[in-house]
This record gives structure tokens, C-alpha cells and sequence, in this order.
């Protein structure tokens, strides 16, 4: 038996292989960043092309990194950033335009166009989501509509619609050469057009967005054998056998399998996903239900999620488009410089908000401005909202669920800053709990691949390996954690209305 599993995480800013053991440590890497391409204002795209380059090269280097050959790898799992929709024609596996990522706004007139009847939820009670430019439904339709002979090609049966794990999962299973068209029902309940309860496209869905069903990867459960790597690359008869949205992804990874379960993921976003069990709980307090997992035949799991699109991105911004910083880690440096934020607050609307306002017409604002504030204040601000925002979506977390949350589970690239996880836990009130692999989403691939193949025999297994690193407690005064929430909050109305 092999003694590995291969995880390939295709993220927004790059993609990445890992080699994980039994015990889910990882042993070997390979990483890749791709180009963010920007059009215009509000538009974010990747090329399709160089992300399957880019996945082939990662795996190459994770092989050759740890010594291993395809013999080692028992299993290939698939995680992904969620809603980029790619679209290609089947035959030559040429995309007929840049991939459109979540992050893009681009497609708010379709939005208001489908919202004229029944408004931004009209389908919200079939498929978990409100009518937004985040989600895949609109990025296809855009497609469709404005790129030239796209529709005609679309309705003869020529193009396919995928996500990234689609795409990479077509590709490796050998593209124009026999490659399976599938995807997960993580990813399938982010595109607008899947019905929760039925695990099925909603035909009526896709006839008002003028999306043909052809179009359409097969829906699969999250961890199942769904083909095998392409004999021209070099995992060829591997079995791919798990898919699982990025998010989705973490929350398996930090073996939050159960109803009443969270965990918050700081990325290029941030993203809190509370597990609701066999539940399907509709959002009051505008969050999105979408589906957790489902193992093979077994009844699927469902979730919240509070989506904040801008986290890790803003200190990118701060980097690339600012010049303030040269590295993401000397945000750090230049905000424990500061005591406090300096009355600063940054609302970084670069997508209009998310959860729990979904305001498409807000843009960023910086405010509390004075001749006093400098650039450790921005620096402090900047890390600071990422926790404003989160603060906000466990709100509507307990208030959708009635139970509040006694602790949150963290992961991701941002959860090494001992600081602005304090601040995490001081504005939340509850413990936050760092675990010892912090590669959660791909760790979580990698579990449901190595579910689906016998690698690791159940989740009881799974929950064994995850083991806890480090832990913050709240310090903050009740009063300061009422008056930093208060200004917050007036910052965020600063935003809205800001789209002509
Ligand atoms: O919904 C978008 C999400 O899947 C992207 O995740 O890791 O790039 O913040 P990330």
C-alpha cells in the first residue's frame, strides 16, 4: 500500500501541491503563484492555461522534493478556490476567456437584471445563495453573452463550464483525451444553479440565466473515486478520489465533521463555516448556506458560511498597489509599533461587502484620519479589520444558530500573527484556537481523498490526528469591545451607496 496522499489546493493567489503521511503531517511542497490580471476597476481574471501549467510544475516539485514517485501516492485530492468560473471548448481544452474570479464585480447588471423579478433572493430558498456577482451563475452568463460565438458554441454542445477543480481534474484525467467533466457538491453550491436538497442543477435556474445544461459538470459526492491521472502526466493511474471547495476544504481539515462545529480560515479572504449537520439552515442574518461534505452514498452535510471577501488581500494591496510595505510580514512589524489603531479604520469594500451586509454598491474607505495617525496606525487598521468582519459574521453565526459559539477554530496564512489573533479573541470574547497543521485545506483534500481509497478508515480516525497548538484568550474590557465594535460599525456605512 502507498504510504501518501497528494493534495493539490488551487488558490486564489497560487497553486500548491502537498504530500501528507497517515498521521496528516505534511512532508513534502511544491508552490506556484499565478498572474492577478485587472482589467478595469472591479475586474479580476486569471489565465486558465498557466493554472494547469502551474499544477502540473507544483506536483513535480512536491514529488521530487520528498523523493517520491506516483507509486508512493495512494490518492489525488482536489481543493480549490471557490466560484472562478472557467469556460473552454471540448474539443481543442482551449478556455474561450480568462478565467473570472470570485473576487470580480463585473456582472452586478446581471444581477440587478434578474433581480428586477423577485428580488436579490428570489432563489435563495432553492440553492442557499442571494443573487451576487461572487458566485459562479453570473460569471458563466457574462461569458455568454459577451464573448464573441460563445453562446452559439454553448448551445451546440462545444463548451464546458467548470470551476478550477473542474478544470484541473478534467485536464488530468487527460483533457481532450477522455478527461471527466465533474465536480463536487461543495463547488456545485456555489454557482446559483444547484438545488440544496436535491444535489441536482435546477433546470429553471439555468433556462433564466440562458445557461445550457451541457454546459454543466456532473455533480459528485466529495469523496469518491471519480478517475484516474491521465498516463501522460506524471501521477498517471492515480485515482482522484476527493474534491472539496477551499473553504469546505479547511473545515474537514480541522475536523469539524459535526453539527455545532466551526472554523474561520484567514486567507485571501476570510471565511467562517459553522457546520449545521443534516440541517438545512436558511440565513436570516445574511449568511449563505451551502453544503459542508458528503462522503460517497452517505447524506450530506450542510453549512453556514460568512464570506468576507477581502482579508489577506488588503496587506497584498498595501504591498503591491500602495507601496507601503515590501513584504506581507512587515505589515506586522509596522503595527506593533502602535499600541492601538489611532481612531483608524479600514473597510476594504474592493468587492463591495459580503456577509453580512452583501452591499455590491460599497468600495473601500479608510476614515478617522488625523494629523496623527501614521503609517503603523494604517498597518494596524488593516489587520484589525480582518477581525472587525469576522466578528460581525459570528454574530449572525449565533444569531442564525441560537446557540453561541464557545470557541473558534483558526487556520490560515494570517493565523501566525500572535497580535492580531489576540485581538481576534478580545473582540470576539471567545477562546481562539490555533491547531498544529495549519495547512487545513489541504490537509482536508487529502482526507477526503484518503477516505474514499481505504488510506484512513473514518472520521473518528481523522479527528485523532488534529491536535491543538496554541490558544488565545479574551482580555479585552466589555466597554472597549463595545465602543471599538461601535465605530466599526459607523465606519462601514461610510461605504455604502459609492457605485454610480
Ligand atoms: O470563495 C472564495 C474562496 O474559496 C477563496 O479562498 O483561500 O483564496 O481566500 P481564499
Amino acid at each position: 500500500m502507498s504510504t501518501y496522499v497528494i493534495a493539490i489546493d488551487q488558490g486564489t493567489t497560487s497553486s500548491r501541491a502537498i504530500v501528507f503521511d497517515h498521521d496528516g503531517k505534511p512532508v513534502s511542497t511544491g508552490q506556484m503563484e499565478h498572474q492577478q490580471i485587472f482589467p478595469h476597476a472591479g475586474w479580476v481574471e486569471h489565465d486558465a492555461v498557466e493554472i494547469w501549467n502551474n499544477v502540473r510544475e507544483v506536483i513535480a516539485v512536491a514529488l521530487a522534493s520528498g523523493n517520491l514517485t506516483r507509486h508512493d501516492i495512494a490518492a489525488v485530492g482536489i481543493t480549490n478556490q471557490r466560484e472562478t468560473a472557467v469556460v473552454w471548448d471540448k474539443h481543442t481544452g482551449v478556455p474561450v476567456y480568462n478565467a473570472i474570479v470570485w473576487q470580480d464585480t463585473r456582472t452586478q447588471g446581471i444581477v440587478e437584471e434578474l433581480a428586477a423579478d423577485g428580488g436579490v433572493d428570489r432563489y435563495k430558498e432553492r440553492v442557499g445563495l442571494p443573487l451576487a456577482p461572487y458566485f459562479s451563475g453570473t460569471k458563466i452568463k457574462w461569458i455568454l453573452d459577451n464573448v464573441d460565438g460563445a453562446r452559439e458554441r454553448a448551445e451546440a454542445g462545444d463548451l464546458l463550464f467548470g470551476n478550477t477543480d473542474t478544470w484541473v481534474t478534467w485536464n488530468l484525467t487527460g483533457g481532450t483525451d477522455g478527461g471527466v467533466h465533474i465536480t463536487d457538491v461543495t463547488n456545485a453550491s456555489r454557482t446559483l444553479f444547484m438545488d440544496l436538497e436535491k444535489l441536482e442543477w435546477d433546470a429553471q435556474i439555468l433556462a433564466d440565466f440562458a445557461v445550457p445544461a451541457s454546459m454543466m459538470p456532473a455533480i459528485k459526492s466529495s469523496s469518491e473515486v471519480y478517475g484516474h491521472v491521465h498516463s501522460s502526466q506524471l501521477l498517471r493511474e492515480v485515482p482522484i478520489a476527493g474534491i472539496l471547495g477551499d473553504q469546505q476544504a479547511a473545515t474537514f481539515g480541522q475536523a469539524a465533521f459535526d453539527a455545532g462545529e466551526a472554523k474561520n480560515t484567514y486567507g485571501t479572504g476570510c471565511f467562517l463555516i459553522f457546520n449545521t449537520g443534516k440541517e438545512i439552515v436558511r440565513s436570516g442574518n445574511g449568511l449563505l448556506t451551502t453544503l459542508g461534505y458528503k462522503l460517497g452514498d452517505a447524506d450530506p452535510v450542510y453549512a453556514l458560511e460568512g464570506s468576507i471577501a477581502v482579508a489577506g488581500s488588503l496587506v497584498q494591496w498595501l504591498r503591491d498597489n500602495i507601496g507601503m510595505i515590501s513584504t506581507a510580514a512587515e505589515v506586522e512589524v509596522l503595527a506593533s509599533k502602535v499600541q492601538d489603531n489611532g481612531g483608524v479604520y479600514i473597510v476594504p469594500a474592493f468587492s463591495g461587502l459580503f456577509a453580512p451586509y452583501w452591499r455590491a454598491d460599497a468600495r473601500g474607505a479608510i476614515v478617522g484620519l488625523t494629523r496623527y495617525a501614521n503609517k503603523n496606525h494604517i498597518a494596524r487598521a488593516a489587520l484589525e479589520s480582518t477581525a472587525f468582519q469576522t466578528r460581525e459574521v459570528l454574530d449572525a453565526v449565533n444569531a442564525d444558530s441560537g446557540v453561541p459559539l464557545t470557541e473558534l477554530k483558526v487556520d490560515g496564512g494570517m493565523v501566525a500573527n500572535d497580535a492580531l489573533m489576540q485581538f481576534q479573541a478580545d473582540l470576539l470574547g471567545v477562546p481562539v484556537i490555533r491547531p498544529q497543521v495549519t495547512e487545513t485545506t489541504a490537509l482536508g483534500a487529502a482526507y477526503a481523498a484518503g477516505l474514499a481509497v481505504g488510506f484512513w478508515k473514518d472520521l473518528g480516525e481523522l479527528r485523532s490526528n488534529w491536535a491543538e497548538d496554541k490558544r488565545w484568550e479574551p482580555t479585552m474590557e466589555d466597554a472597549e469591545r463595545d465602543r471599538q465594535m461601535r465605530l466599526w460599525k459607523k465606519a462601514v456605512t461610510r461605504t455604502f451607496d459609492w457605485v454610480d
